[in-house]
């Protein structure tokens, strides 16, 4: 990527160590004492580059962090943090997350929507119970700005932040989070999630019966009629334990059934405003009218214990739209609040309004179309997503050998075979082609038979939700996806 810097263009690119297993690292060819400045303030604002006397860092929003060997996050990334789609009062994500905070009013849940992206590994993993060798950690799927500091990849993680203010009985977390994912209609670099939770403080409830006062506010509930699976136990010896040296059975039996009365309800509150609304536009098909059906089963997150994750039934396949638990006592110990029990969840905003509006493409939700964002209005008025045209897809194959382990050819920064990380391959396709890029999928892979090498094929389908792409312009992106695999993930094009 290049950065036009009061005159000066200076370059940043990505390469990779030799031996290091996975991850980039940002290399400022141009100069070696440099900052890259950012503020997310101002809407679609340039990283600034500067002299300074300071070892390379990034300033961000006014806070300056240094970059090392673990940095891996591109300078396109940053001009998604101002944009705060869930506070955009008409944006389908912001109408979600405002019928969601329906179902948790204060002052019982307190509504933060404001936390800063960049967080500590500490709080992003550690504060979360994160084994060292999680998936999640790695940089080949996580954002790092630096070794200790990462950009937030859920919400889960200012949990152990809030617990320790300990406010309110409950709170929900709205904000945007960062991953590095595959190319597809779902997935995203950069999407919203909400958090929510609620604990209840053994010192307060009458009596110190947790379970009865559970029960009780469980009582106070609406009451809905969905229809609910729910096939598996509260708890699983082996799958799904009770935390057996800090709660009861009781406690947990209460504590599961009022997180997921709680749960079923907002999915009600959601999907009975999106019928209301296909009907009142005159929508009255199959899909439209059948009731909805949802339901629990068993997961496994770090952070609680038993866990869940709800599924939706929509238009033929249960999707998946959230994970919750009970949270585990150690969390809350740390955070200075023994006291408390209670329960959590996570739901992907993205998720639930691609259903509630139809909308069918992820990357609609960052367009500044009006064609778009002008068919939302708030959420008494759920309506469903008008395509405004649909442009025609160029796609695009790249063939290429991976480098074997024993080749010394090009120098020792390249990834060879083993470091080889698909999602390398994505993050070059973002960066180059951004929304113009619809999906990446791998099409081919062999193995030669008397070399051993090792070649894939990716099909990179371009398209713009906008205008009609001309091949010309396709050829000049896909050109320098393939300079760009050659140069930082050392590949050799077929
Ligand atoms: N943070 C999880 C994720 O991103 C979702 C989640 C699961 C949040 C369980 C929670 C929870 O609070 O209790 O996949």
């Amino acid at each position: 990527m290049k950065l036009a810097v009061a005159g000066r263009v200076v370059r940043l690119a990505w390469s990779k160590r030799s031996g290091a297993a996975i991850g980039a690292r940002l290399r400022i060819e141009a100069r070696s004492q440099q900052q890259l400045r950012f503020q997310s303030t101002v809407v679609q604002q340039t990283p600034i580059i500067e002299h300074s006397s300071e070892a390379p860092s990034l300033e961000i929003d006014g806070k300056s962090h240094a970059i090392d060997d673990w940095t891996n996050v591109p300078p396109s990334i940053f001009s998604f943090l101002p944009r705060k789609l869930h506070l955009q009062p008409s944006h389908p994500v912001s109408i979600t997350r405002q019928v969601i905070e329906r179902s948790f009013p204060s002052p019982t849940y307190t509504h933060y929507n404001d936390l800063h992206p960049i967080v500590t590994v500490a709080q992003n993993f550690d504060s979360l119970g994160f084994p060292q060798d999680h998936p999640g950690r790695s940089r080949t799927d996580t954002y790092y700005i630096n070794k200790d500091t990462v950009l937030r990849t859920h919400t889960s993680a200012h949990e152990a932040d809030i617990f320790r203010d300990n406010k309110s009985e409950g709170y929900t977390i709205s904000a945007d989070v960062y991953r590095r994912d595959a190319i597809d209609r779902s997935h995203y670099p950069v999407f919203h999630q909400m958090e929510g939770s609620r604990m209840w403080d053994r010192r307060k409830v009458p009596g110190g019966d947790i379970a009865k006062a559970v029960w009780a506010d469980l009582e106070r509930l609406p009451k809905h009629n969905l229809e609910v699976e729910d096939p598996n136990p509260t708890i699983h010896p082996e799958r799904n334990p009770l935390q057996a040296e800090h709660h009861s059975f009781g406690e947990v039996e209460a504590t599961a059934a009022h997180l997921k009365r709680s749960l079923e309800g907002m999915v009600v509150e959601l999907f009975s405003r999106a019928q209301k609304a296909a009907i009142a536009a005159g929508n009255t098909n199959a899909d439209v009218m059948e009731p909805l059906k949802v339901r629990w089963v068993e997961a496994y997150f770090p952070f609680t214990s038993p866990s869940y994750e709800l599924e939706v039934f929509w238009q033929g396949d249960w999707l998946e739209i959230l994970g919750c638990g009970v949270t585990k006592q150690e969390l809350l110990i740390d955070a200075g609040v023994p006291d408390q029990l209670g329960w959590a969840f996570g739901v992907g905003l993205e998720r639930v309004a691609m259903l509630l509006f139809s909308i069918p493409d992820i990357r609609l939700f960052w367009s500044k179309d009006p064609r778009f964002l002008s068919q939302f209005s708030t959420m008494e008025n759920i309506n469903t997503f008008v395509p405004f045209s649909r442009h025609p897809a160029c796609y695009k194959d790249v063939s290429f050998w991976l480098r074997s382990s024993s080749s010394s050819a090009g120098g020792g920064l390249k990834a060879n075979a083993q470091d080889f990380h698909e999602n390398d391959v994505m993050e070059v396709v973002r960066d180059i082609g951004g929304d113009l890029v619809e999906d990446v999928k791998l099409t081919d892979k062999f193995t030669h038979p008397v070399s051993g090498r090792k070649s894939l094929c990716y099909r990179i389908n371009y398209r713009s939700l906008e205008r009609t792409l001309r091949n010309e312009e396709a050829n000049e992106l896909h050109d320098s996806v393939k300079g760009r695999l050659v140069e930082e993930l050392g590949v050799e094009l077929r």
